[in-house]
Protein backbone atom coordinates (compact mmCIF):
# COMPACT_ATOMS: atom_id res chain seq x y z
CA UNK A 1 0.00 0.00 0.00
CA UNK A 2 3.04 2.74 0.04
CA UNK A 3 3.59 2.45 3.83
CA UNK A 4 0.36 4.18 5.24
CA UNK A 5 -3.25 2.86 5.24
CA UNK A 6 -5.70 6.07 5.15
CA UNK A 7 -5.45 9.62 2.97
CA UNK A 8 -6.08 13.10 3.88
CA UNK A 9 -7.44 14.56 0.91
CA UNK A 10 -6.07 18.16 0.76
CA UNK A 11 -4.99 17.65 4.13
CA UNK A 12 -8.02 18.58 5.45
CA UNK A 13 -7.09 16.88 9.32
CA UNK A 14 -3.60 16.64 8.98
CA UNK A 15 -1.31 18.87 11.25
CA UNK A 16 1.95 19.86 8.93
CA UNK A 17 3.94 21.93 11.85
CA UNK A 18 3.86 23.75 14.91
CA UNK A 19 3.94 27.42 14.22
CA UNK A 20 3.67 30.42 16.50
CA UNK A 21 2.95 33.26 14.15
CA UNK A 22 -0.88 33.16 13.67
CA UNK A 23 -3.80 31.56 15.61
CA UNK A 24 -7.14 31.43 13.62
CA UNK A 25 -10.12 29.53 14.99
CA UNK A 26 -12.78 28.86 12.48
CA UNK A 27 -15.50 28.32 14.72
CA UNK A 28 -15.34 31.48 16.57
CA UNK A 29 -13.86 33.66 13.53
CA UNK A 30 -10.89 34.19 15.38
CA UNK A 31 -7.18 35.62 14.03
CA UNK A 32 -4.66 37.04 15.47
CA UNK A 33 -0.59 37.60 14.79
CA UNK A 34 1.97 36.48 16.88
CA UNK A 35 -0.85 37.18 19.71
CA UNK A 36 -2.45 40.01 18.28
CA UNK A 37 -5.89 40.52 17.61
CA UNK A 38 -6.82 41.48 13.35
CA UNK A 39 -9.00 44.01 14.23
CA UNK A 40 -6.49 45.73 16.17
CA UNK A 41 -3.69 45.37 14.49
CA UNK A 42 -5.83 46.35 11.29
CA UNK A 43 -6.68 49.53 13.23
CA UNK A 44 -3.96 50.60 14.85
CA UNK A 45 -0.88 49.36 12.94
CA UNK A 46 0.73 50.30 9.74
CA UNK A 47 1.72 47.31 7.03
CA UNK A 48 5.36 47.53 7.74
CA UNK A 49 4.99 47.65 11.57
CA UNK A 50 3.09 44.10 10.59
CA UNK A 51 5.35 42.54 8.78
CA UNK A 52 8.46 43.19 11.56
CA UNK A 53 5.83 41.42 14.12
CA UNK A 54 5.30 38.76 11.84
CA UNK A 55 8.90 37.75 10.83
CA UNK A 56 10.64 38.98 14.02
CA UNK A 57 7.55 37.59 16.84
CA UNK A 58 7.04 41.37 18.68
CA UNK A 59 6.10 44.71 17.56
CA UNK A 60 8.97 47.22 16.70
CA UNK A 61 10.47 49.45 18.90
CA UNK A 62 10.19 53.06 16.54
CA UNK A 63 14.11 52.69 16.32
CA UNK A 64 13.77 48.86 15.42
CA UNK A 65 10.49 50.00 13.08
CA UNK A 66 13.33 52.42 11.42
CA UNK A 67 16.01 50.52 10.82
CA UNK A 68 13.86 48.12 9.15
CA UNK A 69 12.36 50.56 6.39
CA UNK A 70 15.61 51.93 6.04
CA UNK A 71 17.83 48.55 5.21
CA UNK A 72 14.57 47.72 2.93
CA UNK A 73 15.27 50.60 1.16
CA UNK A 74 18.41 50.32 0.67
CA UNK A 75 17.44 47.02 -0.97
CA UNK A 76 14.86 48.39 -3.12
CA UNK A 77 16.62 48.63 -6.34
CA UNK A 78 16.47 45.91 -9.07
CA UNK A 79 19.31 44.71 -11.29
CA UNK A 80 18.49 46.25 -14.56
CA UNK A 81 19.02 43.09 -16.73
CA UNK A 82 15.52 41.85 -14.87
CA UNK A 83 13.86 44.42 -17.31
CA UNK A 84 14.76 41.85 -20.02
CA UNK A 85 13.08 39.15 -18.94
CA UNK A 86 9.87 41.45 -17.94
CA UNK A 87 10.16 42.79 -21.64
CA UNK A 88 9.97 38.70 -23.15
CA UNK A 89 6.90 38.56 -21.76
CA UNK A 90 3.54 39.46 -23.84
CA UNK A 91 1.52 42.05 -22.56
CA UNK A 92 -0.97 39.42 -22.45
CA UNK A 93 0.45 37.51 -19.53
CA UNK A 94 -1.11 37.35 -16.52
CA UNK A 95 0.92 39.25 -13.53
CA UNK A 96 1.18 36.84 -11.05
CA UNK A 97 3.18 34.16 -13.80
CA UNK A 98 4.99 37.29 -14.81
CA UNK A 99 6.04 37.73 -10.63
CA UNK A 100 6.54 34.00 -9.76
CA UNK A 101 9.14 34.24 -12.98
CA UNK A 102 10.79 37.40 -11.91
CA UNK A 103 10.75 36.31 -8.11
CA UNK A 104 12.36 33.31 -9.29
CA UNK A 105 15.14 35.33 -11.26
CA UNK A 106 15.65 37.05 -9.02
CA UNK A 107 18.15 34.51 -7.60
CA UNK A 108 20.39 34.82 -10.34
CA UNK A 109 20.89 38.07 -9.21
CA UNK A 110 21.68 38.36 -5.81
CA UNK A 111 23.23 34.74 -5.21
CA UNK A 112 23.96 35.39 -1.85
CA UNK A 113 20.49 35.25 -0.89
CA UNK A 114 20.67 31.19 -2.23
CA UNK A 115 22.44 29.60 0.64
CA UNK A 116 21.36 31.20 4.22
CA UNK A 117 22.54 29.20 7.13
CA UNK A 118 22.15 32.07 9.84
CA UNK A 119 19.78 34.70 10.79
CA UNK A 120 22.41 37.31 9.82
CA UNK A 121 21.91 35.57 6.42
CA UNK A 122 18.34 35.45 6.24
CA UNK A 123 18.16 38.82 7.66
CA UNK A 124 19.69 40.19 4.24
CA UNK A 125 17.54 38.14 2.09
CA UNK A 126 14.32 39.39 3.77
CA UNK A 127 15.43 43.03 3.49
CA UNK A 128 16.18 42.02 -0.12
CA UNK A 129 12.80 40.77 -0.92
CA UNK A 130 10.80 43.24 0.80
CA UNK A 131 12.46 46.07 -0.95
CA UNK A 132 12.26 44.29 -4.34
CA UNK A 133 9.01 42.59 -4.76
CA UNK A 134 7.09 45.81 -4.89
CA UNK A 135 9.13 47.34 -7.60
CA UNK A 136 8.75 43.98 -9.42
CA UNK A 137 4.72 44.14 -9.11
CA UNK A 138 4.65 48.26 -10.06
CA UNK A 139 6.94 47.14 -12.63
CA UNK A 140 4.72 44.33 -13.80
CA UNK A 141 1.59 46.80 -13.74
CA UNK A 142 3.26 49.52 -15.78
CA UNK A 143 4.54 47.26 -18.58
CA UNK A 144 1.38 46.40 -19.36
CA UNK A 145 0.22 49.36 -19.56
CA UNK A 146 3.27 50.74 -21.44
CA UNK A 147 3.87 53.42 -18.98
CA UNK A 148 7.60 54.14 -17.64
CA UNK A 149 9.02 52.43 -15.16
CA UNK A 150 10.16 54.20 -11.51
CA UNK A 151 11.52 53.25 -8.45
CA UNK A 152 8.75 55.90 -6.71
CA UNK A 153 9.78 57.83 -3.79
CA UNK A 154 13.10 57.15 -0.73
CA UNK A 155 10.80 59.62 1.24
CA UNK A 156 7.43 58.25 1.62
CA UNK A 157 6.10 55.38 2.97
CA UNK A 158 6.69 51.56 1.93
CA UNK A 159 2.73 51.72 0.99
CA UNK A 160 2.84 54.97 0.06
CA UNK A 161 5.77 54.48 -2.34
CA UNK A 162 4.21 51.01 -3.65
CA UNK A 163 1.37 53.74 -5.16
CA UNK A 164 3.30 56.03 -6.32
CA UNK A 165 5.49 53.40 -8.39
CA UNK A 166 2.41 52.11 -9.73
CA UNK A 167 0.50 54.82 -10.31
CA UNK A 168 2.39 57.66 -10.72
CA UNK A 169 1.84 59.26 -14.24
CA UNK A 170 4.44 60.81 -16.64
CA UNK A 171 5.27 64.41 -16.35
CA UNK A 172 2.98 64.60 -13.23
CA UNK A 173 3.47 65.24 -9.47
CA UNK A 174 2.45 62.17 -7.45
CA UNK A 175 -0.70 63.59 -5.66
CA UNK A 176 -0.28 60.87 -2.32
CA UNK A 177 -4.25 60.11 -1.49
CA UNK A 178 -4.03 59.44 2.08
CA UNK A 179 -7.97 57.36 1.61
CA UNK A 180 -5.78 54.95 -1.21
CA UNK A 181 -2.63 55.16 1.00
CA UNK A 182 -4.57 54.29 4.63
CA UNK A 183 -6.65 51.58 2.22
CA UNK A 184 -4.07 49.45 0.84
CA UNK A 185 -2.32 49.75 3.75
CA UNK A 186 -5.38 47.76 5.75
CA UNK A 187 -5.69 45.30 3.26
CA UNK A 188 -2.20 44.24 3.57
CA UNK A 189 -2.43 43.56 6.78
CA UNK A 190 -5.30 41.87 6.54
CA UNK A 191 -4.09 39.79 4.03
CA UNK A 192 -0.12 38.97 5.95
CA UNK A 193 -0.93 35.86 7.13
CA UNK A 194 -3.02 32.99 7.79
CA UNK A 195 -1.66 29.96 9.10
CA UNK A 196 -1.11 26.91 7.14
CA UNK A 197 -3.07 27.87 3.51
CA UNK A 198 -1.85 25.79 0.35
CA UNK A 199 0.43 29.06 -0.71
CA UNK A 200 1.93 29.09 2.85
CA UNK A 201 2.19 25.24 2.96
CA UNK A 202 3.86 25.09 -0.71
CA UNK A 203 6.85 27.89 0.05
CA UNK A 204 7.01 25.71 3.67
CA UNK A 205 7.59 22.84 2.28
CA UNK A 206 9.56 23.98 -1.20
CA UNK A 207 11.59 25.70 1.77
CA UNK A 208 12.38 22.34 3.52
CA UNK A 209 14.12 20.90 0.60
CA UNK A 210 16.59 24.33 1.84
CA UNK A 211 15.88 26.20 -1.64
CA UNK A 212 15.99 29.79 -1.31
CA UNK A 213 13.84 32.06 -0.21
CA UNK A 214 13.38 34.03 -3.71
CA UNK A 215 12.75 30.21 -5.20
CA UNK A 216 10.38 28.98 -2.07
CA UNK A 217 8.15 32.34 -2.18
CA UNK A 218 8.18 32.16 -6.38
CA UNK A 219 6.48 28.54 -6.07
CA UNK A 220 3.91 30.49 -3.04
CA UNK A 221 3.13 33.06 -6.07
CA UNK A 222 1.94 30.60 -8.58
CA UNK A 223 0.01 28.73 -5.48
CA UNK A 224 -1.99 31.64 -4.35
CA UNK A 225 -2.63 32.20 -8.54
CA UNK A 226 -5.45 29.83 -8.86
CA UNK A 227 -9.05 30.63 -8.28
CA UNK A 228 -10.04 28.74 -5.58
CA UNK A 229 -7.28 30.88 -3.50
CA UNK A 230 -5.86 33.99 -3.94
CA UNK A 231 -7.38 34.14 -7.55
CA UNK A 232 -10.60 34.15 -5.70
CA UNK A 233 -10.47 38.18 -5.70
CA UNK A 234 -10.42 38.41 -8.86
CA UNK A 235 -13.03 35.47 -9.98
CA UNK A 236 -15.62 37.20 -7.38
CA UNK A 237 -15.29 40.48 -9.66
CA UNK A 238 -15.71 38.89 -12.85
CA UNK A 239 -18.62 36.48 -11.22
CA UNK A 240 -20.29 40.04 -9.99
CA UNK A 241 -19.71 41.64 -13.69
CA UNK A 242 -21.36 38.84 -15.34
CA UNK A 243 -24.27 38.92 -12.92
CA UNK A 244 -24.74 42.63 -13.63
CA UNK A 245 -24.39 42.43 -17.29
CA UNK A 246 -26.84 39.40 -17.21
CA UNK A 247 -29.28 42.11 -15.38
CA UNK A 248 -28.27 41.48 -11.63
CA UNK A 249 -30.14 38.02 -11.76
CA UNK A 250 -28.56 36.96 -8.35
CA UNK A 251 -30.94 33.86 -8.20
CA UNK A 252 -29.79 32.30 -11.48
CA UNK A 253 -26.39 32.54 -10.21
CA UNK A 254 -27.34 31.32 -6.42
CA UNK A 255 -29.14 28.15 -8.09
CA UNK A 256 -25.88 27.53 -10.49
CA UNK A 257 -23.33 27.49 -7.15
CA UNK A 258 -25.89 24.75 -5.97
CA UNK A 259 -25.82 22.65 -9.01
CA UNK A 260 -23.96 19.79 -8.72
CA UNK A 261 -23.86 19.22 -12.52
CA UNK A 262 -22.59 23.03 -12.64
CA UNK A 263 -18.87 23.30 -11.98
CA UNK A 264 -19.73 27.32 -11.20
CA UNK A 265 -18.87 28.04 -7.21
CA UNK A 266 -20.00 31.42 -6.21
CA UNK A 267 -16.42 32.88 -5.26
CA UNK A 268 -15.46 34.82 -2.70
CA UNK A 269 -17.70 31.85 -0.15
CA UNK A 270 -16.71 29.03 1.54
CA UNK A 271 -13.47 28.56 3.30
CA UNK A 272 -11.35 25.26 4.68
CA UNK A 273 -11.40 26.62 7.70
CA UNK A 274 -13.76 29.85 8.92
CA UNK A 275 -17.41 27.69 9.29
CA UNK A 276 -18.59 31.51 10.38
CA UNK A 277 -17.93 34.64 9.49
CA UNK A 278 -13.96 35.28 7.72
CA UNK A 279 -13.10 38.23 10.19
CA UNK A 280 -11.24 39.61 7.52
CA UNK A 281 -14.12 39.87 5.61
CA UNK A 282 -16.09 41.83 7.76
CA UNK A 283 -13.68 44.35 7.97
CA UNK A 284 -12.88 45.04 4.56
CA UNK A 285 -16.68 44.93 3.53
CA UNK A 286 -16.76 47.89 6.30
CA UNK A 287 -14.02 49.36 4.70
CA UNK A 288 -15.46 48.97 1.27
CA UNK A 289 -18.11 51.62 1.81
CA UNK A 290 -15.89 53.72 3.93
CA UNK A 291 -13.09 54.04 0.62
CA UNK A 292 -16.11 53.97 -2.23
CA UNK A 293 -17.59 57.05 -0.13
CA UNK A 294 -14.32 58.65 0.91
CA UNK A 295 -13.60 58.30 -2.81
CA UNK A 296 -17.21 59.59 -3.73
CA UNK A 297 -17.66 55.90 -5.94
CA UNK A 298 -20.84 54.74 -6.58
CA UNK A 299 -20.24 51.36 -7.42
CA UNK A 300 -23.43 49.47 -8.15
CA UNK A 301 -21.86 45.90 -7.74
CA UNK A 302 -21.34 47.05 -4.15
CA UNK A 303 -24.91 46.58 -4.14
CA UNK A 304 -24.41 43.38 -6.16
CA UNK A 305 -22.10 42.12 -4.02
CA UNK A 306 -24.36 42.65 -0.74
CA UNK A 307 -27.53 41.20 -2.69
CA UNK A 308 -25.81 37.61 -3.15
CA UNK A 309 -24.19 37.76 0.58
CA UNK A 310 -27.76 38.20 1.84
CA UNK A 311 -29.43 35.55 0.14
CA UNK A 312 -26.68 33.13 0.90
CA UNK A 313 -26.76 33.87 4.27
CA UNK A 314 -30.76 32.74 4.07
CA UNK A 315 -29.81 29.88 2.02
CA UNK A 316 -29.96 26.61 3.41
CA UNK A 317 -27.97 24.99 0.97
CA UNK A 318 -25.29 27.67 2.09
CA UNK A 319 -26.03 27.45 5.73
CA UNK A 320 -26.01 24.00 5.85
CA UNK A 321 -22.43 24.36 4.48
CA UNK A 322 -21.59 26.95 6.72
CA UNK A 323 -20.72 28.94 3.55
CA UNK A 324 -20.09 32.45 4.39
CA UNK A 325 -17.91 35.60 2.46
CA UNK A 326 -14.50 34.68 3.01
CA UNK A 327 -11.32 37.23 2.43
CA UNK A 328 -11.88 37.45 -1.05
CA UNK A 329 -15.56 38.77 -1.22
CA UNK A 330 -15.33 42.51 -0.61
CA UNK A 331 -11.53 43.22 -1.41
CA UNK A 332 -11.50 43.18 -5.21
CA UNK A 333 -14.57 46.14 -4.92
CA UNK A 334 -11.94 48.37 -2.80
CA UNK A 335 -9.53 47.17 -5.51
CA UNK A 336 -11.28 48.24 -8.04
CA UNK A 337 -12.36 51.49 -6.51
CA UNK A 338 -8.25 52.33 -5.73
CA UNK A 339 -8.16 52.23 -9.98
CA UNK A 340 -6.49 48.88 -9.63
CA UNK A 341 -7.17 46.32 -12.55
CA UNK A 342 -8.45 42.99 -11.72
CA UNK A 343 -5.91 40.99 -12.76
CA UNK A 344 -3.90 42.77 -10.84
CA UNK A 345 -5.58 41.92 -7.42
CA UNK A 346 -4.01 38.86 -6.68
CA UNK A 347 -0.85 40.33 -6.95
CA UNK A 348 -2.28 43.09 -4.26
CA UNK A 349 -2.81 39.55 -2.38
CA UNK A 350 0.28 38.60 -2.91
CA UNK A 351 1.90 41.43 -1.92
CA UNK A 352 0.14 41.25 1.45
CA UNK A 353 0.81 37.32 2.33
CA UNK A 354 5.00 38.31 1.11
CA UNK A 355 5.97 39.15 4.83
CA UNK A 356 3.16 36.06 5.98
CA UNK A 357 5.20 33.74 3.67
CA UNK A 358 8.57 34.81 4.70
CA UNK A 359 8.14 34.29 8.38
CA UNK A 360 6.63 30.60 7.53
CA UNK A 361 9.57 29.93 6.06
CA UNK A 362 11.91 31.60 8.17
CA UNK A 363 10.08 29.57 11.33
CA UNK A 364 10.52 26.38 9.13
CA UNK A 365 14.45 27.03 8.85
CA UNK A 366 15.15 28.30 12.09
CA UNK A 367 13.23 25.01 13.58
CA UNK A 368 15.24 23.14 11.34
CA UNK A 369 11.89 21.39 10.31
CA UNK A 370 12.78 17.76 8.06
CA UNK A 371 12.38 18.02 4.31
CA UNK A 372 8.69 17.54 3.82
CA UNK A 373 7.85 13.91 1.62
CA UNK A 374 4.11 12.67 2.57
CA UNK A 375 3.69 8.83 1.85
CA UNK A 376 0.57 7.27 -0.68
CA UNK A 377 -2.09 4.76 -0.63
CA UNK A 378 -0.57 2.63 -3.44
CA UNK A 379 -4.14 1.83 -6.52
CA UNK A 380 -2.13 1.24 -9.17
CA UNK A 381 -1.35 -2.45 -11.04
CA UNK A 382 0.64 -5.25 -9.14
CA UNK A 383 3.98 -6.41 -10.55
CA UNK A 384 3.49 -7.62 -14.33
CA UNK A 385 6.14 -8.34 -16.82
CA UNK A 386 7.31 -6.17 -19.53
CA UNK A 387 6.06 -6.43 -22.96
CA UNK A 388 7.89 -5.81 -26.12
CA UNK A 389 6.35 -2.93 -28.17
CA UNK A 390 5.61 -5.91 -31.37
CA UNK A 391 3.41 -7.40 -29.01
CA UNK A 392 1.53 -4.43 -27.03
C1 LIG B 1 -8.47 31.96 0.35
O1 LIG B 1 -6.92 28.49 3.44
C2 LIG B 1 -6.87 29.75 3.59
O2 LIG B 1 -6.65 30.30 4.69
C3 LIG B 1 -7.07 30.56 2.33
C4 LIG B 1 -7.17 32.05 2.50
C5 LIG B 1 -5.87 32.66 2.99
O3 LIG B 1 -5.93 33.73 3.61
O4 LIG B 1 -4.80 32.11 2.61
O5 LIG B 1 -8.19 32.37 3.44
C6 LIG B 1 -7.51 32.74 1.17
O6 LIG B 1 -8.07 31.19 -0.48
C7 LIG B 1 -9.94 32.12 0.62
C8 LIG B 1 -10.83 31.16 -0.25
C9 LIG B 1 -10.97 31.80 -1.63
N1 LIG B 1 -11.63 30.83 -2.55
C10 LIG B 1 -12.88 31.04 -2.99
O7 LIG B 1 -13.61 31.94 -2.62
C11 LIG B 1 -13.35 30.02 -4.04
C12 LIG B 1 -14.76 29.51 -3.69
N2 LIG B 1 -14.65 28.70 -2.48
C13 LIG B 1 -14.57 27.26 -2.62
O8 LIG B 1 -13.90 26.82 -3.74
C14 LIG B 1 -14.26 26.54 -1.32
O9 LIG B 1 -15.12 27.03 -0.39
C15 LIG B 1 -12.84 26.58 -0.77
C16 LIG B 1 -11.83 26.19 -1.78
C17 LIG B 1 -12.52 27.93 -0.22
C18 LIG B 1 -12.79 25.57 0.40
O10 LIG B 1 -12.95 24.33 -0.15
P1 LIG B 1 -13.06 23.00 0.77
O11 LIG B 1 -12.74 23.32 2.19
O12 LIG B 1 -12.26 21.93 0.09
O13 LIG B 1 -14.59 22.70 0.75
P2 LIG B 1 -15.32 21.76 -0.33
O14 LIG B 1 -14.88 22.15 -1.71
O15 LIG B 1 -15.16 20.34 0.11
O16 LIG B 1 -16.86 22.23 -0.16
C19 LIG B 1 -17.68 21.66 0.87
C20 LIG B 1 -19.10 21.74 0.29
C21 LIG B 1 -19.20 21.09 -1.09
O17 LIG B 1 -20.56 20.71 -1.26
P3 LIG B 1 -20.92 19.09 -1.02
O18 LIG B 1 -20.03 18.33 -1.97
O19 LIG B 1 -20.63 18.83 0.45
O20 LIG B 1 -22.38 19.02 -1.36
O21 LIG B 1 -19.47 23.12 0.10
C22 LIG B 1 -19.65 23.37 -1.30
C23 LIG B 1 -18.96 22.23 -2.04
O22 LIG B 1 -19.58 22.02 -3.32
N3 LIG B 1 -19.01 24.65 -1.57
C24 LIG B 1 -19.51 25.58 -2.39
C25 LIG B 1 -18.62 26.67 -2.30
N4 LIG B 1 -17.62 26.36 -1.46
C26 LIG B 1 -17.87 25.11 -1.01
N5 LIG B 1 -20.60 25.60 -3.18
C27 LIG B 1 -20.82 26.73 -3.89
N6 LIG B 1 -20.01 27.82 -3.85
C28 LIG B 1 -18.90 27.82 -3.07
N7 LIG B 1 -18.11 28.86 -3.04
Amino acid sequence: TGGVTTIDPGYKNTGSCESAITFLDGEKGILRYRGYSIEELADKADFLEVAYLLIFGELPTQAQLDKFHADIKEQSVVDEDVKKILDAFPKSAHPMGVLSSLTSALTAFNPSSVNVESEEDMYKAIVKILGKFPVLVAWTLRKKQGLPLDYGDKNLGYVENILKMMFKQPNEEYKQNPILVNALDKLLILHADHEQNCSTSTVRIVGSAHTSLFASLSSGISALWGPLHGGANQAVLEMLNGIQEDGGDTKKYMAKAKDKNDPFRLMGFGHRVYKNFDPRAKIIKVAADEVLSDLGIEDPILDIAKGLEKEALEDKYFVDRKLYPNVDFYSGIIYRGMGIPTDMFTVMFALGRLPGWIAQWREMRLRKEPIGRPRQVYIGENRRDFKDIKNR
